[in-house]
């Protein structure tokens, strides 16, 4: 771990449903996970730039405590595999678009959000297309995965 502490930047395709759960719920565990130094979230694709988070996916923040509603989507840069300790993918799918666009010599560390303890699924399932049932599973999904997350990053020191 770095002295400035550790920076995550948490990726899905369009930035307006799942990393941006991330990031809120993450930005609120941060008196816990005190190392936690710069949190963001982005999109593989570039469909919701400057949007707010899905009126759906807040919904359901908020009924677990979680304001995201001053997040806007943003795409991944070149620049993000630099700037972040961790860029952080919901599922296999972001994860292999990620690697496809990291410059050779980004530091960053590109990782998929549930290889961090045990869940009964391995990728965030994506949410925009579903009914409301699969906000709140995937809002469970997300609060677990980020918090497993933290639970390694301390562990490994
Ligand atoms: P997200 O969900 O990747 O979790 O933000 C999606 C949002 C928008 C679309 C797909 C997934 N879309 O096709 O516009």
């Amino acid at each position: 771990m770095s002295r400035k502490g550790i920076s995550v930047l948490f990726v899905c395709l369009g930035n307006i449903c799942r990393s941006p759960t991330a990031d809120a719920i993450a930005v609120n565990l941060k008196n816990k996970f005190t190392f936690i130094n710069r949190i963001d979230s982005a999109g593989t694709a570039s469909y919701h730039i400057n949007e707010p988070p899905d009126s759906r996916m807040q919904q359901v923040a908020r009924d677990n405590g979680i304001e995201m509603s001053q997040l806007r989507g943003r795409q991944v840069e070149k620049q993000d595999f630099y700037e972040f300790d961790y860029v952080v993918a919901m599922d296999g799918d972001n994860y292999s678009n990620l690697l496809k666009v990291a410059p050779a010599d980004g530091t960053a560390a590109v990782v998929k959000l549930l290889d961090y303890g045990e869940q009964e699924v391995e990728n965030v399932p994506d949410p925009y297309y579903g009914g409301y049932d699969g906000f709140v599973n995937c809002f469970d999904i997300i609060d677990t995965g980020v918090i497993n997350f933290f639970e390694f990053l301390s562990q490994k020191g």
